[in-house]
């Protein structure tokens, strides 16, 4: 699909399906990563089935059983934030085209979100195992764009659901959480990706977390959130973090100036070639 396909869909269903936005190896690294975390070993699996095995076996251990699940999604999402993953998977040359056409190249992202861990007996217990709901409920702005990414998985069970074209319904009423009212005829879809897919969706986009079908699965994602940190707020992000990871040509230079009254002169051409940001490399 062409650039500007995936940005049609993104505007015309509120989301969009990247398929093999992410290479193969990137999400090796990124779960053995995970896994030495979680195994606190060095791990080095050489397929993707391999790690998903291993994930899933962590999880439906006996030993395992009374894991304080909260904090470990929280903290694998805060490793993956220190060790440089979560920039490498969103600056994936696909991943990137789409969104900087989106929102230009001045982007961010939020550093707390969530590594999913979707396990079958647990989904009831579990903060994370959303029903249908929209960002903008949690204080996303409207300019920021949302990004899942299975990471852990056999098959394609217990992804996401969303909701179609629910993106220009508005502000949809709710309370606790829940939808009160959906218009009659919505269109529900499954996200089905094959690992290496990702989806994109509008903070709008009404969506769900979906059950897993086998008694005894355990599947990892990863969801993240994206934004233009010089386009105007309308949400309370601001309460979060955010990692810069993408400058545009224009902000570059505003750096180079060091300050918005452009002084001092600078005229020290020895300077100049000194300046940190001189060899920038665009992603
Ligand atoms: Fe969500």
């Amino acid at each position: 699909m062409k650039i500007n396909e995936y940005l049609q869909n993104f505007t015309n269903d509120g989301f969009v399906k990247i398929e093999n936005a992410i290479n193969k190896k990137l999400i090796l690294k990124v779960n053995n990563s995970i896994l030495n975390v979680l195994n606190e070993k060095k791990n080095n699996f050489n397929s993707l089935d391999q790690t998903s095995g291993a994930f899933k076996k962590i999880f439906i251990s006996r030993k395992n059983n009374n894991l304080d699940l909260f904090n470990a999604q929280k903290n694998i999402y805060r490793h993956l934030d220190e060790q440089g993953c979560l920039e490498d998977l969103i600056s994936s040359e696909k991943i990137h085209q789409i969104i900087s056409k989106m929102l230009g190249s001045d982007l961010e992202y939020q550093k707390q979100n969530e590594f999913i861990i979707n396990i079958s007996k647990k989904e009831k217990q579990n903060y994370l195992f959303k029903k249908f709901h929209q960002e903008v409920w949690s204080g996303a702005s409207t300019n920021t764009i949302l990004i899942w990414i299975p990471l852990f998985q056999q098959s394609t069970n217990g992804q996401m659901k969303l909701v179609q074209n629910s993106h220009i319904w508005g502000h949809i009423p709710h309370h606790d959480k829940e939808p009160i009212k959906i218009p009659k005829g919505a269109k529900y879809l499954e996200s089905n990706c094959k690992i290496g897919d990702v989806i994109l969706f509008h903070a709008l986009t009404l969506h769900s977390s979906s059950p897993l079908k086998k008694n005894n699965d355990v599947v990892g994602r990863l969801s993240m959130a994206v934004r233009n940190f010089k386009y105007p707020k309308n949400g309370i992000e601001d309460l979060n973090d955010w990692k810069k990871y993408s400058y545009s040509p224009n902000t570059i230079i505003e750096k180079k100036l060091g300050n918005p009254y452009l002084s001092p002169f600078r005229l020290s051409f020895q300077n100049i070639l000194k300046h940190p940001l001189r060899k920038y490399k665009f992603k």
